[in-house]
Order: structure tokens, then sequence, then C-alpha cells
């Protein structure tokens, strides 16, 4: 089950005894990856989200990291810095977010709770995110040092490891990507340079908490939250590189998402594998009979399936039995309580009944 916000933290952003359940709901997933969890305050982009950076919101993961192991699931946490893609509302004193260069990307719209009605009444709202301002170096070195930190919150939570959020138009892909880092220190201009960013916060996470519990997540051709990179063939390649010269455990690819992303080309996943010596998950509207097609073609070695597991806890049971899947409803994918949550019935529920 790949990473999927949900906006249903609490007070102080703690993840609930709800999350709990609806995460214990998936268990057999056999490998959770966690919603994107901010590693800062700094690193929140939408209302509810939750964090792991104060001893509440630790204690809080726990109940999530509990359920799951008591139903012989595992699960990691999605580790993310939102940079650019943030409003000032979420910010402290209502300052500007941060990014690797001050660029707006218009039309990208984050959800928030302006009105603050609270978790319950799902009342969000999308609003364009605000201006970011530029990063200064010692504050890129503080980021890093807040995800190594992050990584041992989420270890002492319970979690079995962490992915890093790379992919989907968020800081590490800020970045990463030509068209949203315009910076002309050592963190932009060249591949390499851009790429230093990523190579720190592996590095730093990998000391932190042992490099065979980290995951990254990349897309390489999504364009979401207007991030795109003008040779991803040749930026992504050398950033597996990077990633299998630390030896982390996975790459996770968002492969296609909400948006139209160009279909991933076969030679390009073949490069992945060529690059990349650990396992490698893919996303991406995938059914059964893509996903075993993926998997005996041997450039990928586990299959996560998003929206399938929103409205089917029980999903792998539905697919190993040929059984009908329930349809997500969208309306509740952010903000709400149980509706459209943790009320999907099982196939068995739904025989009993
Ligand atoms: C409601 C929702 C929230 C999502 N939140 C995240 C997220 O926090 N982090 C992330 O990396 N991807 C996120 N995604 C993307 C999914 O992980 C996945 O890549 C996407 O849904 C495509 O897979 P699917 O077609 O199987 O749903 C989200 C997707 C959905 C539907």
């Amino acid at each position: 089950m790949p990473p999927m916000t949900r906006s249903r933290a609490g007070d102080g952003e703690i993840a609930t005894d709800l999350m709990a359940e609806y995460y214990g709901q998936r268990a057999s997933a056999g490998l959770i990856i966690s919603e994107g969890t901010q590693i800062s305050r700094q690193g929140q982009g939408y209302a509810w989200t939750p964090g792991i950076y104060t001893q509440d919101q630790i204690a809080g993961w726990k109940k999530v990291t509990h359920a799951v192991h008591a139903k012989g699931g595992l699960i990691f946490a999605q580790l993310w810095h939102v940079g650019r893609v943030s409003h000032v509302s979420l910010q402290e004193d209502n300052q500007a977010p941060v990014a690797p260069s001050a660029i707006l990307a218009e039309g990208v719209k984050v959800f928030l709770d302006l009105k603050g009605k609270g978790p319950k009444d799902g009342a969000g709202e999308m609003v364009q995110h605000s201006m970011p301002r530029e990063l200064t170096v010692p504050e890129i070195r503080q980021i890093i040092q807040d995800f190594a930190q992050a990584a041992k919150n989420a270890i002492e939570a319970g979690f079995d490891g962490i992915e890093l959020h790379g992919a989907n138009g968020y800081l590490i892909e800020q970045f990463i990507d030509s068209q949203t880092n315009h910076r002309t220190d050592e963190y932009g201009g060249s591949v390499e340079n851009r790429l230093r960013f990523l190579k720190e916060v592996v590095t730093a996470v990998a000391d932190a908490i042992g490099k065979d519990k980290v995951g990254v997540r990349q897309a390489p051709l999504t364009t979401l939250m207007g991030a795109q990179d003008d040779t991803p063939e040749i930026t992504y390649i050398e950033a597996a590189k990077i990633l299998n010269e630390i030896g982390i455990a996975y790459i996770h690819i968002a492969e296609a998402d909400w948006d139209n992303a160009p279909v991933m080309p076969i030679a390009f996943k073949e490069a992945y594998r060529k690059a990349f010596k650990g396992t490698l998950i893919y996303t991406g509207k995938y059914s059964k009979e893509r996903a075993e097609e993926a998997i005996s073609r041997g450039w990928a070695d586990l299959i996560s399936f998003g929206r399938p597991f929103i409205a089917n806890p029980d999903l792998p049971y539905r697919l190993q039995n040929n059984l009908s899947l329930n349809e997500p409803d969208r309306t509740y994918f952010f903000g709400g309580g149980t509706k459209g949550y943790t009320d999907y019935q099982t196939h068995e529920q739904f025989i009993e009944n």
C-alpha cells in the first residue's frame, strides 16, 4: 500500500485512534507506507496531515504501528517536507514557505481548513499555495538534520523503516528538477548539484537508522505540483546510481498519478534496474493483470496499489480470489471522519450483511 494522505490527524498534528484503525484494517498489504508525515512544522503543506517531530506525535504513531504489527503487517513512515507546496497559514508567524528557489507554481492548490472547523467535518477547501522564499545553505543543513531526527523518531514510534518523499513535487523533488531549482550555488545548476540535497538527506537518514531501513520515492515523469525536469532519463538514473552506492533498501517509483504522466518507457525502467540493485517498487493505476506482467517481465519487484486500497481494506484477498472491488469515493479522500475512511467493507463483511 503506497503513501496516501488522508488529512485526519488530530490537534497538534497527532495520529489518532481512528488512523490506527484504518491502517490496522489494511495490514494484510504486507508492507504499508504511511501517508506523508512532516518532519517539522515548516514541512507541512496541508490541513490535518500528521507530523513526527514532537513526543506526542511519536506517541500517536505508536498506536498505528502497534495496530499494524498486531495483524502481522509491516509499516514504513513516509517522511516529507513539502517545500513550496504550503501556505502561510500553516507556517510559524505566517512566514513564507521555503524552497530551493523563489518560484511559485501557478494554479497549484493545497488542501486547507482555513475556517478551522476541525478534522471531523472535512470542511477543507483548495487554496493556491503561497509564494515561497529561497533557502539559505545553513537552513538547508538544518532541514537535513530534521530529516535524520524524524527518521529516528519514526523508529522510536515503532515503524519498520522510512520512505523519503522524493517525488510529486515536494521539497526533495524541487531540488532535483531543473524547472524548480534555479540556484547558482552547490545545490543548483548541474545534475550533480541538483542531486546534492537528495544525497545528503539520504546519507544522514541512513547514518541515523541504518540504510536497510530506508527507501526513497521518486516520480521521474509525473508533473504534480508543477515540478518537472528537462532531462528526467539522465537526472533520475543518476539519482538511482547515487542511491545504489549508498545502498538503501528500495526505490519506489510513482509512475502515474492523478495527472496524465507520459507512460514510462520500458528502456527507462530497464535503466533503473541496471543502475539500482535493491528492490524496485512501482505504483500508478495498476490492475492485478498489469502488476503480474510487471513482475514477470522483471523490471519491478513489488507493485503497490493506492486508490484500490482506500476502498478495499482486504485488497490482497480480493485480488487473490478474483473478487470484485469497491470503488473509492474521492469526496472523502482528504479530511473528515470515519465516512469514506474506515467504513469500507471487507468481502467477508459484505457477505455477512
Ligand atoms: C488520496 C491520495 C493521497 C495521496 N497522498 C500521497 C502521499 O502522501 N505521498 C505520496 O507519495 N503519494 C501520495 N499519493 C499517490 C499514491 O501513493 C499513488 O502513487 C497514486 O494514488 C497512484 O496509484 P493508484 O493508481 O494505485 O492509486 C496519494 C494518492 C491518493 C489517491
